[in-house]
């Protein structure tokens, strides 16, 4: 599929003219210059409210952007995916995942089947099957309840479970433990297990293609560990082990039984699955009912993307700052401030969300990008940030544009630790917003010597998003906003943003290594690099000496 770069579409040339203009104009005085700017640039959707004021843009830069995406075919694209075309080109895949929140009774139809029927028979199934759970009708092998439950996967296979359960606590039910095993290090699985009774556990093993060794790895020694804790009884497995997959075969190879197999299909990307049957065990903690808040919560903002004028469209908005600062301000990171506690695990999984999408060097048709395209996404929740790298932010010389996410009721009755949560939410986005000048630093009666170190150069935008509260709904609008933020910035960069090719080579290579790591006899010479060949000998005495083979 050819793509016009993005230098040669007509909006980036006049972009480029257009920052040379406006690159030294002040945040200060953009507000000074336009009353209604706070106004203007605030947007209420899906329950979330979306302060943009706070923007190295004027209106201008706004229509530049905007005719940028007509440029780049963004409705276009949005209208492809809505219709599941495979604008996944690389897998040749449509890109679905606004399918999975689609309301039942509406119909979206790919090579000849109505995708939204099969999303609610799976949905349907995980229903009833976490009712039976919570209920206790569920119960393990011996008889008893099921009281703590562990999700095996990794990647978007973990991160989507894993951040919702910890957004949503609230919601859950508190007599159920909930724990997340991804890393292949054993230590995450043992002390996930440490003080869990087999006779009471329930594993979710999560994994698209069930052959991601990290899982499977996992899977394998949990099975072991229950039936070492139950007596040996293979049965026991059936009662204690379900599994969400696309790949029924391998599942009933690895001994699930297809009756607590949950499915979903190709044209759901890893990173883009929480609200497939990935959320298994979100639903099993808050239960169907707030499931479906969550998928609600998705669905409108999938909404607002497929209907709301570019302009006005919160996804496309965000997605073009993005590349506004990408590509003119030269912002190679972005954070993500979640002045929340229980958005701590959002920002790791929007890391994998934008940056496995659009960490690529190559367009859809194969040709080397001459533009930056995703910058690094980090972050931590406020206000431990603040006592981490928010000098950097201030003062540092990266250009760090970042989001401040804040609620504005808490979900806990600490009013007072909430109050200055939120205080500190406002004040940082202000800082960093409109900074300290020199004039102001010399006025409070500085030493000379300590001015230039107490100044703030302001300028760094920001993106402040409230939510009335973390519910279910709101947490789906937030995560549908990133996801269609990801979407947008991919197609105006012309990348394929639902791939993600760089992770195989270090599989492979792994796959070698390990059984060389692990041979009786020294491995041949010349297979590696000299680093690799001499680490590999230094671990390879490390093992013997410890008693391993090789
Ligand atoms: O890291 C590569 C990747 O394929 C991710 O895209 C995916 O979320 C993860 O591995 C897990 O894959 P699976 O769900 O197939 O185990």
């Amino acid at each position: 599929m050819h793509v016009v770069p993005l230098r040669q579409r007509p909006a980036f040339a006049a972009l480029t003219a257009h920052h040379a203009r406006v690159r030294d104009l002040s945040l200060r005085a953009l507000f000074a210059g336009d009353p209604a700017r706070a106004a203007r640039l605030a947007f209420d959707v899906a329950g979330l409210h979306v302060d943009f004021s706070k923007h190295r843009a004027t209106a201008e830069t706004v229509d530049l952007l905007v005719r940028l995406a007509h440029e780049s075919g963004v409705p276009a694209r949005i209208e492809a995916m809505f219709r599941g075309d495979r604008i996944n080109t690389t897998e040749g895949r449509s890109v679905l995942h606004v399918a999975l929140r689609a309301p039942r009774g509406t119909r979206l139809v790919v090579d000849g089947e109505d995708v939204v029927e099969k999303v609610h028979a799976v949905l349907d199934r995980m229903a009833a099957f976490s009712e039976r759970v919570r209920s206790g009708a569920w119960t393990g092998h011996t008889g008893k309840r099921i009281r703590a439950v562990v999700n095996v996967g990794i990647g978007g296979s973990d991160l989507g479970p894993a951040m919702a359960w910890e957004a949503l606590r609230p919601f859950t039910d508190r007599s159920v433990a909930f724990r997340f095993v991804s890393n292949v290090d054993g230590t995450d699985l043992v002390e996930a297990l440490r003080d869990l009774d087999p006779a009471e556990t329930l594993f979710v093993v999560v994994s698209k293609t069930f052959s991601t060794v990290e899982t499977m790895t996992n899977a394998a020694s949990a099975r072991a560990w229950l039936l070492a804790g139950l007596g040996g009884d293979a049965r026991a497995v059936a009662r204690h082990f379900v599994a969400v997959s696309t790949d029924l075969a391998r599942v009933r190879a690895f001994g699930i039984d297809p009756e607590a197999t949950f499915g979903f299909w190709d044209w759901v990307g890893g990173r883009y699955s929480m609200t497939s049957a990935v959320g298994l065990s979100t639903m099993l903690a808050v239960g169907p009912d707030r499931f479906r808040e969550l998928l609600d919560g998705f669905h409108a903002m999938d909404e607002h993307l497929r209907t709301a004028p570019l302009e006005r469209n919160l996804p496309v908005l965000k997605a073009l700052l993005g590349v506004w600062y990408a590509q003119w301000f030269g912002a190679a990171a972005c954070a993500v401030l979640p002045y929340d506690q229980a958005l701590r695990r959002l920002p790791a999984y929007l890391q994998q969300l934008a940056m496995e999408s659009n960490g690529k060097r190559v367009r859809l048709d194969g040709t080397v990008v001459d533009h930056p395209t995703s910058p690094v996404w980090f972050g931590e929740p406020g206000t431990n940030g603040q006592h981490s790298f928010f000098q950097l932010l201030h003062q540092g010389t990266p250009f760090v544009p970042a989001d401040f996410v804040v609620c504005a009721h808490p979900s806990h009755g600490l009013r007072a630790h909430h109050d200055l949560l939120v205080a500190n939410a406002l004040a940082q986005a202000e800082a960093l917003a409109f900074g300290r000048t020199e004039a102001e630093v010399r006025a409070e009666g500085t030493p000379d010597a300590l001015v230039p170190h107490r100044v703030f150069p302001g300028d760094r935008p920001t993106t402040t998003i409230v939510l009335d509260r973390l519910t279910p709904a709101a947490l789906g609008a937030l995560v549908a906003l990133y996801e269609h933020q990801v979407l947008v910035e991919g197609v105006v960069w012309g990348v394929d943003s639902f791939d993600q090719w760089g992770v195989e080579l270090g599989k492979v290579l792994a796959t070698r290594l390990r059984d060389e790591l692990t041979a009786d006899g020294e491995p041949a010479r010349g297979r590696h690099d000299a680093s690799t060949e001499a680490l590999l000998r230094r671990l390879r005495a490390a093992r013997r000496a410890a008693g391993g083979a090789g």
